[in-house]
């Protein structure tokens, strides 16, 4: 058989035909490349990015199917100050979100997008967020110049053939995605490894779903189905059609009795969210016949079924998690996801062709070459705090690599969801758990959530700010329209999930961690179960309801009542001053802000 011509269109769609012809006759690209998605292309696409020094191919005994990336120093991370939300209104985008007139912005995009992949080969990359066919699921086809973005794509959502014979059915609409690393190549010139640009653009047009991505190459800025489309682009289609996107990992927990509970949790970016997906219960609860499962780490899309039950799926098909800090002991399951199949961007290459970063083993490597490609050595760590990998490396694994993935993770329908956790890092203030004492009290305590910014997004490290619902990077629309969206979904709702808080990071007056963390979460996993399944023991404080010491199973671990007191103190100045914090929030979004809301924190004051 000839090999196919990838020039030639793969769908029949007559908008999907005229657009690809119109952003090439824009862009000027030398060849365009219809991606099927098919094993065959994507070893080719390998192979070419290994010529051209993008990729180092890994050694294929000890990481089979494996690839190490080195983006460029300069393009590292989600760049916050770059994304923009272009609605037709200010106001329509809100103060949390940079806005700049949609008009203005297409003007400077058509600037930006004039003969930006001449020299490179443009992609038309369709892709379905969620299972493909699912009435839950999204499509989008995404243009790119960067075969980075194709194979990474490729773990991370379903692409190619399927989705094109989903399109062709026409029953769905198409979210357009315009990309490109920004770095044209002139004739004869050469190209660098990781072709990007320093100007950077991350645009969403939320009124007409379109995304526009320029200058870089990297995870969320360039793999557009993630955090533009499944999270910004998807708020806003999810207020508008009466369901949520939300940051939120998804988790199965079955307890010895057969009964089972899907949770979804809400964490900002890199406050563990991966490692709770995948958690593996302490011994004890393993001999006792205790189950957890994942479904997804990163994204949900919830959505009420027919009887008013909320229903989530992951819309992703790949783990894009963070390298350094997983390891055997903290994350087994992750380790398991990343051993084969799996594309490494900014970690460190050993000398016999694998990979290392920070954490993942207790010994480092006698020597490696790091993630900006120079020689590493911890001689060379301990003189100067060089790290082998960067901070905010990554892993792009294949979900089904997974051990833990839930029978039902691919589900059309989704699993019905329970419960709602929202977390952050918080090194005061913030007890082990607590539960809202009801919906709106849970809106709230998600609204005003706090976090310790982390390396996931460019900014200033360790210092805490607002990032409600984990959603203030990825919310496509006004945060206080957000909050309402909230309130309005339990009146769609049978049965409203229970609220909780948790907080794995809280330090004692010594600056050390309280909580031992990880496998030991799978306690406070536990007394949440039992809240949901038959209303589990608790008591009454002024932030909501928290489980006393003889409520959490301790078998397997000491931790003595007197420091489990210290770890739930509900701290009365350090409310004072939280409560300030939320109104610094609250008056930036005060013109759409519910007054469910405002009731609830007279409530707190109340309470205080
Ligand atoms: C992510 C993030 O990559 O939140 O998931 O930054
Ligand atoms: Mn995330």
């Amino acid at each position: 058989m000839s090999p196919r011509d990838p020039a030639q269109p793969l769908s029949a769609n007559a908008h999907l035909l005229r657009w690809v012809e119109k952003m090439a006759a824009l862009t000027q690209p030398a060849a365009i490349h219809w991606v099927d998605g098919s094993q065959e292309e994507n070893d080719s696409l390998c192979a070419q990015l290994v010529a051209s020094r993008t990729f180092t191919k890994l050694n294929e005994k000890l990481w089979p199917g494996c690839f190490l990336a080195r983006s460029d120093p300069g393009d590292v991370a989600r760049v916050e100050d770059r994304t923009f939300i272009c609605s037709n209104s200010r106001d329509g985008a809100g103060p949390t979100n940079n806005w700049v007139n949609p008009f203005e912005m297409r003007k400077t995009l058509k600037g930006l997008f004039t003969g930006c992949m001449a020299g490179r080969t443009m992609f038309v990359l369709p892709f379905s967020m969620g299972p493909v066919g699912s009435p839950m699921s999204q499509l989008g086809v995404q243009l790119t110049d960067s075969p980075y973005v194709v194979v990474n794509t490729r773990i991370m959502a379903r692409i190619g053939l399927p989705v094109i014979r989903e399109i062709d059915k026409a029953e769905k609409r198409v979210v357009p995605c315009m990309h490109s690393v920004g770095a044209p190549l002139a004739p004869g010139a050469k190209d660098v490894p990781w072709p990007c640009n320093k100007e950077k653009y991350i645009v969403h047009f939320p009124e007409t779903r379109e995304i526009w991505s320029y200058g870089s190459g990297y995870g969320g800025n360039a793999l557009l189905g993630k955090k533009c489309f499944a999270l910004r682009i998807a708020s806003a289609m999810a207020r508008d059609e009466g369901w949520m996107a939300e940051h939120m990992l998804i988790l199965g927990v079955e307890n010895p009795e057969g009964h089972k509970h899907y949770v979804a949790a809400a964490f900002p970016s890199a406050c563990g969210k991966t490692n709770f997906a995948m958690l593996i219960p302490p011994a004890h609860f393993q001999k006792q016949g205790w189950k957890l499962t994942t479904v997804g780490d990163d994204i949900a899309w919830l959505k009420p079924d027919a009887h008013g039950r909320l229903h989530a799926i992951n819309p992703e098909a790949g783990f894009f998690g963070v390298a350094p800090g997983t390891g055997l002991k903290t994350n087994p399951n992750a380790m398991a996801s990343l051993a084969k199949n799996t594309i490494f961007t900014n970690c460190a290459l050993t000398p016999e062709g694998g990979v290392w970063w920070e954490g993942m083993t207790d010994e480092p490597p006698t020597e490696c070459v790091d993630w900006q490609g120079k020689k590493w050595t911890p001689a060379l760590a301990k003189e100067t705090g060089a790290k082998a990998a960067h901070a905010n490396a990554r892993f792009t694994a294949p979900a089904k690599q997974c051990p833990t993935m839930d029978s039902d993770w691919e589900s059309p329908e989704g699993v019905p969801i329970s419960a709602i956790i929202f977390g952050g890092r918080r090194a005061t203030t913030m007890p082990l758990v607590y539960q809202a004492f009801n919906w709106s009290s849970g809106v709230y305590m998600g609204a005003t959530m706090g976090s310790e910014m982390t390396a996931a997004a460019a900014g200033t490290i360790g210092k805490v700010r607002r990032d409600p619902m984990a959603m203030l990077p990825f919310c496509g629309y006004n945060m206080g329209d957000y909050f309402r969206h909230w309130i309005n979904m339990q009146r769609h709702l049978s049965e409203s999930p229970r609220i909780f808080h948790v907080n794995w990071f809280r330090k004692d007056k010594d600056g050390k961690f309280m909580w031992p963390g990880f496998s030991e979460n799978m306690r406070v996993l536990k007394w949440i179960f039992d809240r949901v399944r038959a209303g589990g023991r608790a008591k009454e404080t002024p932030i909501g309801w928290v489980p006393r010491h003889k409520d959490i199973e301790w078998d397997g671990m000491d931790f003595p009542e007197e420091k489990f007191e210290e770890l739930q103190a509900f701290d009365r100045a350090g409310w004072r001053a939280e409560i300030l914090g939320h109104e610094e929030l609250f008056i930036d979004l005060h013109t759409h802000l519910p007054k469910e809301l405002i009731y609830e924190r007279e409530l707190l004051i109340c309470r205080l």
